[in-house]
């Protein structure tokens, strides 16, 4: 069990914000933070440490979920969670967590419990009082002798047991089991010096003193931080753009692009622009880089992001990145395309939850035909880097595979950085980031030149 013992600093209206965001979940099968807001402005607070208290319950309670199902299941003598209201559900699970993984004291859970019947309709939960009381008084034991091997380790590593499964049979037992666990707790946050955003290097010195985090090695500017409240010392350094907050591969694909000033680039698949803007550094602002996105609203977020981060050669075009209205070719094109996101269940544990592997496959094929028509923008010479945030070799090492085969003026070439390991099915110059190995995103990364 994971004892963090935190239920002390809830709130009434953290819990309530949490039940509602969490019967949102399961209503609109929605992520944790457009739930938590939703259901923050809903209830009409805005206070930050309610929304923090909040954020983390819904977070762990959906990290944790089929084996908090599996508690309430047997404390309410069926499984039929599934059939009860959303909002009693939510409690019940909230209830399993603070109980069963925070380890939260008999206080601290009653006045729990109290909260509740004051924030759900009583008629509701009124014939759910025996399950309550088991559950808050710790007495629900859980038989795993009689489940299959699948079906235990999904309830131990909590995924769903298809991924179980198939990353076992893609990782090996040890490795993916490894790579599972470490989705039950989360990782560490990283940050880069904004250098658009920054005048001189007295004042990059003074705001890299006040970071508590600790400095990548061999990537310059670049800070890994345990918490992200530990990087906002008195001024807000990220507002002013000064900062950027990236994960730590996705950083590395922009480097790994090696873009140059006065080069041009096409960003397919662009939004929110984290990699727009760290190209645009990367570039000092000379040279052209238009960025394709399907989403006006996240268009809309990649626009403030690009203010924010003072970046001036950026264009940015709603297109569908398989049908580029860009005419032209260019040196560097980055594809980034939607993808499972299987490779960051512990940043946003409820995807794993969502994701099938009729998904995996409608993703696979999309960013195939987007990184076929991708290529015909890459000008002779030019690089192609493609990315995603799956560990999946469906949506990554297959996909440029078939790509190779159609694509014969393509290769695969080396990767500065190299801070991952590498590819799979003898792809080796491609680059792997895993959570349990490298602290951050699950992530693939191939970098090919054309050659004709
Ligand atoms: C992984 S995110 C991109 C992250 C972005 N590159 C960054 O660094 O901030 C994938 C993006 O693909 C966009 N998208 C999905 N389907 C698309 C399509 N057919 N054409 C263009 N963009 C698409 C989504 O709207 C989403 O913004």
């Amino acid at each position: 069990m994971v004892v963090i013992g935190r239920a002390d600093r809830m709130t009434r209206d953290s819990l309530a914000i949490a039940i509602e965001a969490l019967s949102w979940m399961a209503y609109e099968g929605i992520g944790e933070r457009t739930a938590l807001f939703r259901a923050a402005k809903q209830l009409g607070v805005e206070e930050a440490g309610e929304l923090r208290q909040a954020n983390r319950l819904i977070m762990e309670t959906a990290r944790f979920r089929n084996r908090l199902d599996s508690v309430v299941a047997i404390a309410i003598g069926g499984n039929e969670i599934k059939r009860t209201a959303h909002g009693v559900a939510s409690f019940l699970r909230i209830l399993a967590y603070l109980k069963y993984v925070d380890g939260a004291s008999r206080k601290d859970l009653l006045r729990v419990v109290r909260w509740a019947r004051d924030i759900l309709d009583w008629r509701e939960l009124h014939p759910f009082e025996k399950a309550i009381a088991l559950l808050a008084s710790g007495t629900v034991v859980m038989h795993r002798a009689d489940l299959s091997e699948f079906d235990r380790l999904a309830l131990e590593t909590c995924h769903p047991v298809w991924f179980v499964e198939r990353t076992i049979r893609v990782f090996g037992r040890d490795f993916a089991l490894r790579m599972l666990h470490r989705n039950l707790s989360r990782l560490p946050s990283y940050i880069r010096l904004n250098t658009l955003a920054i005048s001189n290097a007295d004042r990059a010195m003074k705001i890299a003193e006040q970071i508590k985090g600790s400095k990548v090695p061999k990537l310059d500017g670049i800070w890994k931080i345990q918490k992200p409240s530990d990087i906002l010392t008195g001024t807000n350094l990220i507002q002013s753009g000064a900062l950027v907050m990236q994960d730590l591969a996705g950083i590395v694909t922009g480097l790994v692009c090696s873009v140059k000033p006065d080069q041009s680039v096409l960003d397919l698949c662009a939004a929110p622009g984290n990699k727009t803007s760290h190209l645009a550094a990367l570039m000092n602002n000379r040279g052209e880089i238009y960025s394709i996105d399907i989403s006006d609203r996240r268009l809309a977020h990649w626009g403030s992001e690009m203010k924010r981060a003072r970046v001036q050669i950026a264009n940015a075009i709603r297109a569908d990145a398989a049908e580029t209205p860009i005419q032209r070719k260019v040196d560097v094109v980055l594809v980034d395309p939607p993808c499972s996101n299987t490779g960051v269940l512990a940043k946003s544990p409820s995807i794993k939850w969502r994701i099938t592997p009729a998904r995996v496959n409608e993703y696979a094929a999309k960013q195939y035909s987007i990184l076929r028509a991708a290529a015909n923008h890459v000008d002779s010479e030019g690089t192609l880097v493609y990315c995603t945030c799956s560990i999946l070799p469906e949506e990554n090492e297959f996909v440029i595979e078939n790509f190779l085969r159609r694509s014969q003026e393509f290769e695969v070439v080396p990767q500065t950085p190299f801070l991952g390991s590498p590819g799979l099915r003898g792809l080796g110059q491609c680059q792997r980031f895993y959570p349990h190995l490298h602290e951050c995103n699950g992530y693939f990364i191939a970098k090919l030149r054309r050659t004709d």
